[in-house]
């Protein structure tokens, strides 16, 4: 016989034990989005390889390693998105939201991202993000509110805990000069970091920065900070950033090793990170990339957002023991104990639901002994009782499994009966 088919390395299926409770964070997501002025968009889950190429910069480890690229039968080349802020930006453009008055355009967006990396805890191939973009505007006080919605959103999740991490990376102005100022401390001791950064010498420097390797952070622990070297534009924006966070109470602390893994961040970067995560401890990420619609061939147009992985959220939240609302549960279970009468339970039923009361039966021919007992385990409410006998008098039988009580109701006011001890109201 052939092997059961299994999926690939690297995803996972959302079941319905943990389906509820990604609701519960989307859910809350949403609000905050609403409550700061954002509204959502959806936006298709691959692109042209080159606006993420172009956009992402080719010498990320995303592009040069870990992107799902194919040739379609078109023959262009697609890529699954890695990420939504190329996508988001190519949105705004192509729609022609630059042209609009309402700067910056306040977008989000959740769904799928797919990275080629390999898999750990927190660590996925295919991965949810609440994607948050404020795009148009070069006001640092966009920075801050930006870190402010990602913060709102942890804190009325009940997550506790979370460090902010804040830098600023420059700008093409000042960065050449850092960068240079960077290699020149790197070089004399460039045969001790791990391959890895040697390989970042040339071509990236600052992500040597970003190495997690013991060996190299210690190495790198003396290098010049980017924060010295920013240009007079930077600073100032920075200094902004920072008095802004401080006015709104929120506790950051400066971390110069940040500069993220994407090209296209410039002044403002930041991440969230949680002690509860393991090795992958960022609940999320973002900054500014003032520069990212002109690599894409659009106008200069300034933006910052940031990204959180839904997984890791809700990893976050498990390990925490913070409250994820309620496993959503049937009201009432129809109890058929006789096959000859399923017609009727089904139409039963139905007037049920068309009244808002969410019911099920069973389809499987179980006797009403098991059939009460897994109304029971699914969490129902209550039971409605529906045999040749309750049908010759146009009765029901509805047990009350929080009561324990049990009344013969006329078929005609089930539904009203059925409101009332669920406290639904009158439809
Ligand atoms: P990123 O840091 O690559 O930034 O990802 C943002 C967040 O997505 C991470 O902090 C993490 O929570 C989650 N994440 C990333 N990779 C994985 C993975 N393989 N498995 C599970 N979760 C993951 C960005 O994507 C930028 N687009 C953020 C941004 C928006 N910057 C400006 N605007």
């Amino acid at each position: 016989m052939a092997e059961t088919i299994k999926g690939p390395r690297g995803v996972r299926d959302i079941l319905p034990e943990e389906s509820w409770k990604w609701r519960y964070v989307l859910e809350i997501a949403r609000k905050v989005a609403e409550d700061f002025g954002y509204q959502e968009v959806h936006l298709p889950i691959f692109e042209h390889t080159e606006l993420f190429s172009r956009g992402i910069g080719d010498t990320t480890d995303v592009v040069e390693k870990e992107m799902y690229t194919f040739i379609d039968k078109g023959n262009r080349s697609i890529t699954l998105r890695p990420e939504g802020t190329a996508s988001m930006m190519r949105s705004y453009l192509e729609q022609g939201m630059h042209k609009s008055p309402r700067q910056p355009a306040k977008l989000w967006c959740v769904g799928p991202m797919f990275r080629y990396e390999r898999p750990q805890k927190g660590r996925y191939r295919q991965f949810w993000q609440l994607d948050f973009e404020a795009i148009g505007a070069k006001d640092p006080l966009v920075d801050v509110e930006i870190i402010h919605l990602s913060l709102e959103i942890y804190r009325r999740l009940g997550l506790r805990n979370l460090e902010v991490a804040v830098n600023s990376v420059g700008c093409p102005q000042c960065r050449p000069l850092y960068r240079e100022g960077l290699r020149s401390f790197l070089e004399p001791r460039l045969d001790k970091f791990c391959p890895t950064c040697q390989g970042r010498y040339d071509r990236n420097p600052l992500r040597i920065l970003d190495c997690k390797k013991e060996d190299c952070k210690n190495l790198s622990e003396e290098a010049p900070s980017v924060l010295e070297h920013l240009c007079k534009e930077c600073r100032e924006h920075f200094d902004m950033v920072c008095r802004g966070l401080e006015v709104i109470g929120i506790h950051y602390t400066l971390d110069k090793r940040l500069v993220r893994g994407l090209d296209y961040y410039t002044k403002t970067a930041y991440e969230v990170l949680s002690g509860d995560l393991g090795a992958q401890n960022a609940v999320c990420g973002g900054g500014r990339y003032d520069n990212l619609a002109e690599s894409i061939g659009g106008p200069a147009v300034p933006g910052v957002g940031f990204a959180a992985g839904v997984e890791r959220i809700v990893l976050t939240m498990e390990q925490q023991g913070c409250s994820l609302g309620e496993e959503p549960r049937v009201d009432v279970m129809v109890i058929c104990p006789e096959p000859e009468h399923r017609l009727q339970a089904m139409e039963f039923l139905a007037s049920l639901r068309k009244e808002g009361i969410g019911s099920s039966m069973d389809y499987t021919g179980k006797s009403m002994k098991s059939q009460l007992k897994s109304a029971l385990q699914e969490g129902a409410s209550g039971a409605c009782i529906l045999g040749g006998d309750e049908l010759t008098r146009q009765v029901v039988g509805i047990k009350n499994f929080r009561t324990q009580e049990q009344k013969e109701v006329p078929l005609a006011e089930a539904v009203s009966y059925l409101r009332n001890m669920l406290g639904l109201g009158n439809s």
